[in-house]
């Protein structure tokens, strides 16, 4: 039997081929970020073995401090990104501000959620690292605003490294989006899900639900319209962990919510590392977000870890969700208590 295996080296080789002018820098971009990756996903599986080999912050069998698993990450993919040398300044829901790399020539900035999902880690739930590519505007001088903060719709790729039953790399570079499984007995990612899309159907919402009496109006008043008024109940499925919620989303139907409350109109996620990345890869596979009001690509960005409201899922199903919040006036805050 023929077995039409592709490797991720194999893909990049055949998609830079088809841009005769590629520098090959972009690409290994991706390389650098897949490479911590691989380290990530070995120190995750051995998260459950904490309590025989040493809690966070203890001194290990080896003599060394053991790590909190998302400052491990941090480190493992910012020490990648800047000894690959592509990258001027990361973004990291990690540190406070940019970590600028002085006298770099590279062209590319990177924002990212080294670990995403941290409270399922003690728990044995899938996490996942989410990452956000973009171009400098500016080669000369000193890095600006507009080339640290762009807008979601500037990014030239972005992806997720899911941490679960299987490990898997889904990306996009505004091309579609296709998705990479670990194949753990050679260490490779091999394509698995080309050309991924939003399935037609979408019969599943995910929101944590237990903030309900805090949601402004036109979020409830869609709750209740899925729950009530839709022919068929949907599917609730809600498991803490951006990545996981948008990958079973992306592949089975669905929207995933996080939507502002009374205390955080807001809501909980960043723009910059969670929404945007989310956003364009969504959009890649034929689905939208929105933060109910406006399209999450389309948002300026003031500051690095601003917080944004987030829908994101099937384009219909999401459109559906903005017109029951737009009934509640221009910034969707409206309050009934019920
Ligand atoms: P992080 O672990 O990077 O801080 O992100 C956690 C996020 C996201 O993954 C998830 O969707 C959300 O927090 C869950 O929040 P709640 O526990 O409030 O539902
Ligand atoms: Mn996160
Ligand atoms: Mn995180």
């Amino acid at each position: 039997m023929e077995r039409k295996v592709k490797t991720l080296e194999q893909f990049i080789i055949q998609k830079e081929q088809n841009f005769p002018y590629a520098t090959g820098q972009f690409s290994k971009i991706i390389r650098d970020i897949v490479l911590p990756s691989r380290i990530i996903n070995r120190e995750v599986n051995k998260a459950g073995l904490v309590d025989i080999l040493g809690l966070t912050g203890d001194t290990n069998i080896q003599g060394e401090q053991v790590q909190k698993l998302d400052l491990f990450a941090n480190e493992a993919m910012i020490d990648s990104l800047f000894k690959g040398r592509m990258v001027c300044a990361i973004g990291s829901e990690e540190n406070d501000d940019f970590i600028i790399k002085e006298g770099s020539t590279g062209k590319y900035i990177v924002l990212m959620d080294p670990l995403d999902g941290s409270s399922n880690i003690d728990v044995n739930v899938s996490i996942g690292t989410i990452f956000s590519v973009y171009r400098r505007k500016n080669m000369d001088g000193p890095l600006k605003k507009e080339d640290l903060l762009q807008k979601g719709v500037d990014q030239v790729a972005a992806g997720y490294i899911l941490y679960g039953s299987s490990t898997m790399l889904v990306y996009t570079t505004g091309h579609g989006v296709n998705g990479f499984t670990l194949d753990p007995s050679i260490g490779e990612f091999l394509l698995s899900h080309p050309n991924m899309k939003f399935p037609d159907k979408c019969d599943t919402y995910s929101v944590n639900e237990g903030h309900y009496r805090n949601f402004f109006e036109g979020t409830k008043e869609y709750l209740r319209h899925i729950k009530r008024d839709s022919p068929k109940p949907y599917k609730s499925r809600y498991i803490g962990s951006l990545v996981a919620d948008f990958h079973r989303n992306l592949l089975k139907g669905g929207i995933f919510m996080y939507p502002g409350t009374v205390e955080k109109p807001n809501g909980k996620l960043r723009l910059t590392f969670e929404a945007n990345p989310m956003a364009f890869i969504a959009e890649q596979a034929g689905g939208y977000a929105s933060t109910g009001l406006e399209r999450i690509l389309e948002i300026d960005p003031d500051t690095l870890h601003q917080r944004t409201p987030l829908f994101v899922g099937n384009k219909e199903e999401v459109l559906k969700l903005e017109g029951f919040i737009r009934k509640y006036g221009k910034t969707g805050e409206t309050i009934i208590q019920s």
